[in-house]
C-alpha cells in the first residue's frame, strides 16, 4: 500500500491560466492537470481557484482523454494497493442505490467461483447504504485490517474487505468535499474520474460496475448512465484495467429490504438460494461479467454463479469471512438474531389497483429518518430500523392492504417516514408495463 505521494515539482504554476482555458473550453495537458490537482491536494492551490475550475469544467465537460488524465492523476495522488500475486483480482463498484446490498452477495460468490476480492469499501451518505455500515451489523465485525491481514485473507478465503484509508487518492477526498459545496457534483467527468480514481488505486485487475439508473440514482435517465458507464469503462480501458459495466434499475428499491440489519438478513437468504428474483438476478449478472472478464464463456459463467447460491459455497465464503474478521459468525446461520429495531407501522394501498410506483428516494429517506442513515460523514447509525417492500410495482393490492412496514425505534422518524413513503407510492387501476432491470451493459 505504500507508494510515496507523487508530488511533481510546478515551477511555472499560473492557475488563473489554467482556469481561463478551461472556462474558453480548451483541453488541458496531463501537465496542467498534475499542476492543478496535485497542487491542490498539498495544499498550494486555494479552494476559490480550483472552485471556479470545478465550475468552468461543470460548464464546458472534458474530453474523454482529459477525464482520463485526470483519474490518473487522482489515482496517483496518495498510496496505491499493490495486489501483488493475489490470482485474478476483481472490484465490484455500484454507483449507490437504495435496498443495494448487492456487495454482500456478489463478493462471496466470486469467491466461491475462484476469483479474488480485496476491496475497499465505503460507508452510506445521505439516502444510499453503504456496506460497511450493512456488515458492521455483524457484533465484532471490523473494517479495520493491517494490509498483510488483508492479502492474507484475500488469498486464504478469497475475499476481504476494508474500509476507506485516507491516503488512498486523497486528490478525490478533498475535490469531492469541494464539489459538494459548490454545486458541481453531477458532472459526469468530474463523477467518472471521482470513481474510477479509487479503482485505479485499489489495485485489481477487473472492475465491474454497476451504474445505477432512475429516481433514487445519481444518474436520473439511461442516456446519462449510459454516459457515465462508457466514460468508466473508457477510464479503465485506457488504464490497462477490464473493466465492465451493467446499467440496472434504481427507479425502485432492490429486494424488498432497505436498513442494515434488515438488508444483511435479505443477503443471506439470497446465499442460501431464496432471495427475492430482482436481488439474485443482478448478483447472477455481475458474476457473470466478473468471469467473462476472465476469458470464460457467458453460458457457462451464468450456470456456475447461480450454482454457487444454491451449494452453500457463497454461503461458506461469507461465513468465512465474517469470522475472519471478527464478527459474530452465528449470526449467518441464526440471522433472526441480528438486531430489528421492534415497532412496526404500516403504510397501506389507499385504493384497489396495482403499484404503479414506490420512489426508491422516498424509501431511502424514509430510513434516513428513522435513524439508519446519517446526514453527515462520521454520525452514529441504527442498523436495526427500516423499511420493507411488501409489494412491489406490479403487484396487485386490495384497498387498505400493507405495501410497506416499517422497522422503528421508539416512534423516532415514524411520522416523517410515513409522510415520505406515502408521497412515493402510487396506485392505478391499470397493470402496469413490468420494467426491465438490467437496462443495458457497456464493455
Ligand atoms: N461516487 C463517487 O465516489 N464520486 C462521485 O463523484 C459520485 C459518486
Amino acid at each position: 500500500m505504500a507508494r510515496p505521494l507523487h508530488c511533481p515539482m510546478t515551477s511555472a504554476l499560473n492557475i488563473p491560466d489554467l482556469i481561463r482555458k478551461k472556462r474558453d473550453g480548451e483541453a488541458h495537458t496531463r501537465a496542467e492537470l498534475e499542476q492543478l490537482v496535485l497542487g491542490y491536494t498539498r495544499g498550494d492551490v486555494p479552494d476559490y481557484q480550483v472552485s471556479a475550475w470545478l465550475m468552468a469544467v461543470y460548464l464546458r465537460g472534458m474530453t474523454a482523454g482529459e477525464t482520463a488524465d485526470l483519474t490518473l492523476v487522482m489515482a496517483d495522488s496518495g498510496d496505491q494497493m499493490d495486489l501483488g500475486d493475489l490470482p485474478r483480482t476483481v472490484d465490484k463498484h455500484s454507483t449507490g442505490g437504495v435496498g443495494d446490498k448487492t456487495s454482500l452477495i456478489l463478493t462471496p460468490m466470486l469467491a466461491a467461483l475462484g476469483l479474488t476480492v480485496a476491496k475497499m469499501s465505503g460507508r452510506g451518505l445521505a439516502h444510499t447504504g453503504g456496506t460497511i455500515d450493512k456488515l458492521e451489523s455483524f457484533s465484532g465485525w471490523s473494517p479495520d485490517l493491517p494490509e498483510d491481514r488483508f492479502l492474507a485473507q484475500a488469498s486464504e478465503i478469497g475475499l476481504a474487505l476494508i474500509g476507506q484509508t485516507r491516503d488512498l487518492a486523497p486528490a478525490d477526498g478533498k475535490l469531492y468535499a469541494l464539489r459538494d459545496v459548490t454545486a458541481t457534483v453531477d458532472c459526469l467527468p468530474l463523477i467518472a474520474s471521482s470513481i474510477m480514481s479509487k479503482k485505479l488505486a485499489s489495485g485489481a485487475h477487473t472492475v465491474v460496475l454497476d451504474v445505477k439508473v432512475g429516481a433514487g440514482a445519481f444518474m436520473r435517465t439511461l442516456e446519462d448512465g449510459r454516459g457515465l458507464a462508457r466514460a468508466m469503462v473508457d477510464i479503465g480501458t485506457r488504464a490497462g484495467r477490464q473493466v465492465r459495466a451493467v446499467l440496472t434499475d434504481m427507479d425502485t428499491p432492490l429486494g424488498h429490504m432497505a436498513g442494515n440489519s434488515l438488508e444483511v438478513q435479505e443477503a443471506l437468504s439470497t446465499l442460501r438460494g431464496e432471495g427475492p428474483e430482482d436481488l439474485t438476478e443482478l448478483c447472477v449478472a455481475l458474476a457473470v461479467e466478473a468471469l467473462a472478464a476472465h476469458g470464460e464463456d457467458p453460458a457457462e459463467a451464468e450456470a456456475r454463479a447461480r450454482a454457487t447460491l444454491t451449494d452453500g459455497s457463497a454461503l461458506a465464503k461469507f461465513r468465512a469471512f465474517v469470522k475472519a474478521q471478527g464478527g459474530d459468525a452465528a449470526l449467518v446461520d441464526y440471522p433472526e438474531r441480528l438486531d430489528v429495531a421492534p415497532g412496526r407501522s404500516d403504510v397501506v394501498a389507499p385504493a384497489s389497483g396495482f403499484v404503479e410506483r414506490l420512489d426508491a428516494l422516498a424509501v431511502g429517506r424514509a430510513v434516513l429518518v428513522l435513524g439508519g442513515g446519517r446526514e453527515r460523514q462520521g454520525e452514529a447509525i441504527d442498523h436495526g430500523v427500516g423499511v420493507e417492500v411488501l409489494k412491489k410495482p406490479g403487484e396487485a393490492v386490495g384497498a387498505g392492504e400493507p405495501v410497506l412496514r416499517l422497522y422503528h425505534r421508539d416512534g423516532r422518524g415514524l411520522e416523517a417516514a410515513r409522510a415520505l413513503l406515502e408521497e412515493g407510492l402510487a396506485v392505478t387501476d391499470r397493470a402496469p408495463e413490468p420494467q426491465p432491470l438490467i437496462l443495458d451493459r457497456v464493455n
